[in-house]
């Protein structure tokens, strides 16, 4: 088993917990994450919001005044400032794993969960959001499963490069655990 523990040793010669999970919009990765984190006994972070605490600014404005690219770089520079921490469970955004290098980044530091979801589950989701998200945001609701349906095609080469794939209807509390070595 690829147990979360398997990642190297820090300086105490402690094993630290670096979870990152990754996943379409609406696959429900901070809403697992915040329960899996306390569930574990450790800090819960939410990249959008430290994109959006560090720059002060927020993610749909970052969209519309500097551009997708500007935002893919703050989003990777605030990524690997994780470098620092140990022990954490971090709730990627969706196109996080998707862009410069990081899900190499993230599966050299610790362990990647991906979040699988169909696309009509996350449409379901996404249905009354569109509006505060950029990526969605001027799409009719015909429009909108499509647009999910071929994004998932081409975001699953690097959504699938995680450790360990969950399906999001099978999740529960508990749905980590199998993961985490007891001592
Ligand atoms: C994005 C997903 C969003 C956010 C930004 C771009 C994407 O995060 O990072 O709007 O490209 O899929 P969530 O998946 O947390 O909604």
């Amino acid at each position: 088993m690829n147990n979360l523990s398997d990642t190297s040793m820090d300086k105490k010669g402690n094993s630290p917990f670096k979870i990152f999970l990754i996943g379409f919009m609406g696959s429900g990765k901070s809403h697992w994450g915040r329960i899996w984190a306390s569930k574990i006994g450790i800090p819960f972070y939410d990249l959008d919001e430290r994109i959006e605490e560090g720059s002060g600014i927020k993610i749909t404005n970052i969209f519309e005044t500097e551009g997708e690219e500007k935002f893919r770089e703050l989003e990777s520079y605030h990524l690997k400032k994780f470098d620092d921490n140990n022990n954490f469970l971090l709730a990627c955004g969706g196109g996080t794993p998707c862009f410069c290098d990081n899900i190499e980044w993230m599966k050299s530091q610790g362990k990647v969960f991906y979040l699988k979801s169909k696309p009509e589950l996350i449409v379901k989701r996404l249905f009354d959001e569109t509006t505060h998200r950029p990526v969605i945001k001027n799409l009719s609701p015909a429009e909108l499963l499509p647009f999910v349906q071929n994004k998932l095609v081409e975001r699953e080469r690097y959504y699938l490069q995680a450790h360990h794939v969950l399906n999001v209807e099978d999740l529960d509390e508990s749905s980590l655990s199998f993961f985490i070595r007891k001592p």
